[in-house]
């Protein structure tokens, strides 16, 4: 998979660690438990969307733009990602952001992702509703002005993961593991997409699951084989089978964003054996599918840890209370 023609600006550290987790896999019986440390990547706090950012600034910055304008959930990590990028790139950085979860209070308005927004000198346009989103795009929009789209997940971005699975799969081959079943959290779904394209045009054996932590499993299913699709066309390449890949939805609880009791002991059980901190919204809820399958599992896991510890501080009175 030769990735050099496409233009890409140079944002994380790479490669991830890839950390083996014994005391993870004996607590959950697993023969072997390795975390895929996307989390620690550097810039902005790190995290998932640096490996889409790298391709999708890339080809804004030749495409001569100055400001760069996303959309994202109040305590969004790819807006927060976004706008430590523009500030190391000198880009201007809009945030139309929409409050869609139903949390309340100053952590999960003002703190963890959004503070940082500030920090990192982003513009934060906070909206009710998709008619103020639309008013305050509009507002923002011009001639020198790049659209990203939620969570950086278009074909392009999703490159950044067909990337990130090359890097995985030589780690673990260097291990000498052969197959492995690789667990990852699927929101706007182009980390899942990539991964999963990325696995299937190195014929690799393993298989990908794509935890949901949003939308229904058959809807998160058809997004992921189209953002894999679309990637696959940019790189000339057919439209994947994505045969050793699944999706599930039944660790959302009541929705994206809403904590569930399990989220919040998974995210003690890694902190607990590993030193690991998860978040509640994306990484949380996909460890509670991680813990299951990696219960059962006869072969290696991985979980692909991607980030979110600023979201964490938008719970902190919740985890308060949890801990
Ligand atoms: C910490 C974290 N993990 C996982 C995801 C999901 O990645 P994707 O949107 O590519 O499915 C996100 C997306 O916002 C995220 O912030």
């Amino acid at each position: 998979m030769d990735l050099s023609a496409f233009p890409r600006v140079a944002l994380g550290s790479w490669p991830t660690p890839l950390d083996e987790a014994p005391r993870l896999a004996a607590a959950l019986g697993a023969p072997r438990v390795l975390i895929k440390r996307d989390d620690v990547n550097g810039l902005g706090a790190g995290g998932n969307k640096l490996r889409k950012l790298e391709f999708l600034l890339g080809r804004a910055v030749e495409q001569g733009a100055d400001t760069i304008i996303t959309f994202g959930a109040l305590q969004t990590n790819h807006g927060r990602q976004t706008a430590a990028a523009c500030a190391k790139l000198g880009l201007r950085c809009e945030l139309v952001l929409t409050a869609k979860v139903p949390m309340k209070g100053d952590a999960y308005e003002k703190s963890g992702n959004v503070v940082l927004d500030h920090m990192f000198g982003a513009n934060v346009h906070v909206c009710a509703d998709a008619d103020e989103t639309v008013k305050a795009y509009e507002s923002v929009n011009h001639d020198k002005a790049v659209t990203l789209p939620v969570g950086g997940s278009n074909g392009l971005g999703a490159l950044g993961y067909v990337n990130a699975a090359a890097e995985l799969v030589g780690q673990l081959t260097e291990r000498g593991i052969g197959t492995a079943t690789v667990v990852v959290p699927d929101g706007s779904g182009a980390t899942a997409a990539g991964l999963a394209l990325g696995i299937e045009l190195l014929g690799w054996p393993g298989t990908v699951h794509a935890a949901s932590v949003s939308h229904p499993a058959a809807e998160a299913g058809r997004e992921l084989h189209a953002l894999a699709a679309e990637a696959a066309a940019l790189l000339g390449e057919p439209a994947p089978e994505l045969a050793r890949v699944t999706v599930t939805d039944d660790t959302i609880g009541p929705g994206y964003g809403v904590p569930t009791p399990e989220m919040w002991s998974v995210l003690k059980l890694f902190a607990e054996t590993e030193g690991v901190v998860l978040d509640p919204v994306y990484t949380g809820k996909a460890a509670v599918k991680f813990r299951e399958i990696a219960s059962q599992s006869d072969v290696p896991v991985v979980f692909l840890h991607t980030g979110g510890l600023p979201g964490f501080y938008g719970y902190a009175p919740e985890a308060v209370a949890q801990f």
